[in-house]
């Protein structure tokens, strides 16, 4: 399969490198309107279409990578050229309803991707457009796994994913940053406090994917009876620390209903 990617963003170089992964950089063609993202496009490796209309014709799949403002834009200009082909965007907040009243296609796929697509770790929410067939699914989930976890939900429940694993790498730097800082204040170096708090929190997500279990279980594992930890816990108890992080993605995915609204 071929894909044009629209937009050499953050999120758009992000995917082509990811897709590369799987079917090459030569199947990967590249269209930005600013001139330095394509010269960085072409320094990254990949083909760089003249033009849009270019991009769509040599594509099985058209992948939009703007930010929601310019996809009207893109799609009034490609609707007539898309006959036949898979239309995939990235754009928060822009459902396969109103893709497809814009495209005049439902061969869509619809995408919720997380920055950590960029290695090639991203959490994915994914949800199809009536006109795929199962075959075409399966293909089009076998390619975006060379970019993550790809979690197939059904679209009332993208702003809930968007909260949890689009703002969720933020909200886990402010945790990591603020370990990291805990570290200082015990006498560590910040870059030496901060890398054994990337093995531990690498570590911890390893042991929980790894061996499974429910992260409650292990807190129990792991404190003993009268001992340091559950010194610690009862802090984070007091300060409300779950309600705090259920509060903050709660207001979140409130904030994404509403800018769609
Ligand atoms: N960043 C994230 O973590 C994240 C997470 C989830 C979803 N998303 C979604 O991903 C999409 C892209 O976000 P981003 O952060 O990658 O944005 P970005 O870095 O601004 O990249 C978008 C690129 O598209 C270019 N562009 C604008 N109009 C175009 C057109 N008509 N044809 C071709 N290229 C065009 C932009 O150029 P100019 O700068 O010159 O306009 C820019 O280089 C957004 O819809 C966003 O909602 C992003």
């Amino acid at each position: 399969m071929r894909v044009g990617v629209v937009g050499f963003g953050n999120m758009g170089s992000a995917f082509a490198e990811g897709l590369s992964g799987k079917i090459g950089k030569e199947k990967v063609l590249v269209f930005d309107t600013d001139p330095a993202k394509r010269d960085l496009a072409v320094e990254m490796g990949f083909p760089v279409a003249s033009d849009l209309m270019f991009l769509v014709r040599e594509s099985d799949l058209i992948l939009l990578a703007v930010k929601p403002k310019d996809v009207k834009g893109v799609l009034e200009a490609i609707r007539e050229d898309l006959e036949g082909r898979i239309l995939g965007s990235v754009a928060a907040g822009v459902d396969t309803g109103t893709l497809k009243e814009l495209s005049g296609t439902d061969r869509l796929v619809r995408l919720m991707p997380n920055i950590n697509v960029k290695v090639r770790k991203g959490a994915i929410a994914i949800t199809f457009g009536q006109g795929l067939s199962e075959k075409e699914r399966t293909e089009v989930l076998d390619l975006f796994s060379a970019c993550g976890n790809l979690y197939i939900l059904p679209e009332n429940l993208f702003d809930a994913f968007t909260a949890l694993a689009g703002s969720g790498p933020a909200f886990v730097m402010v945790f990591i940053d603020a370990l990291a800082m805990a570290g200082v204040r015990e006498g560590l170096s910040y870059d030496r406090s901060l890398s054994i708090v990337l093995d531990t929190v690498l570590g911890t997500a390893d042991l929980l994917k790894s061996l499974g279990g429910n992260p409650s279980e292990w807190v129990t594992r792991v404190t003993s009876p009268g001992g340091t930890t559950v010194e610690g816990i009862k802090v984070l108890e007091e300060r409300g620390f779950r309600g705090t992080v259920m509060e903050c993605v709660a207001r979140t995915s409130e904030k994404a209903r509403r800018l769609k609204a």
